[in-house]
C-alpha cells in the first residue's frame, strides 16, 4: 500500500487513510532517513487518532506516550536514535510496551531490529525531489 502526501497540509488525510488500513494491528516500525518526516507523520496519525496534548519530537527520550480521550486508547511513540547498546532497550523494559497490545509507533527501529515483534508492520518513508514524501507499507 502507498500513500502519496503531495503537500504538508495534506497530511492529516493522509494519517486518516493510514488509519483505515492499519486494522488491528498494533506495532508499527517507521524507517526512513533522517528528515524524511517519520516523526511529523507519527504525530499527525495521533492528532487524527485524537491525542490532544501537544506531541513533541520523543528524540530525547526514547519514549514518549500520549493518550487519546475519548477512545482511550494509549501510543506508545520510540525513536531510537541514540541508542547506543541494545542493552538500553532490555532496560527500559520494551517487551512490556511491544507486547501490551498498545499502539506502538516506532522511529529508527533499523537499531534495534531484532527486538522487533514478529508481526511489527514495517512502514517506510521517503522523501521525493519534489519534497513530496511517499508512505509505503
Ligand atoms: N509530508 C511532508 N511534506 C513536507 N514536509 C515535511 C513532511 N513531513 C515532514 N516534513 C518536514 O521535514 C522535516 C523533517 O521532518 P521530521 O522531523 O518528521 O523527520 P524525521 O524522519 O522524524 O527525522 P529524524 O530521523 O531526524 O527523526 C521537518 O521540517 C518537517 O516539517
Ligand atoms: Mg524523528
Amino acid at each position: 500500500m502507498e500513500i502519496r502526501i503531495e503537500k504538508l497540509e495534506h497530511i492529516r488525510e493522509a494519517a486518516r487513510q493510514f488509519i483505515a488500513e492499519m486494522g488491528d494491528r498494533k506495532v508499527f516500525a517507521f524507517y526512513g532517513s533522517m528528515g524524511a518526516g517519520k516523526t511529523t507523520f507519527v504525530k499527525a496519525v495521533c492528532e487524527e487518532l485524537g491525542v490532544e496534548d501537544v506531541i513533541t519530537s520523543p528524540t530525547f527520550a526514547i519514549i514518549n506516550e500520549y493518550y487519546a480521550e475519548a477512545q482511550d486508547l494509549t501510543i506508545y511513540h520510540f525513536d531510537f536514535y541514540r541508542i547506543k547498546k541494545l542493552e538500553e532497550v532490555y532496560d527500559m523494559g520494551y517487551e512490556d510496551y511491544f507486547y501490551s497490545g498498545a499502539l506502538c509507533f516506532i522511529e529508527w527501529p533499523e537499531l534495534i531490529e531484532d527486538l522487533l515483534p514478529e508481526e511489527a508492520v514495517k512502514v517506510s518513508i521517503t522523501e521525493k525531489e519534489d519534497g513530496s514524501r511517499a508512505i509505503l507499507f
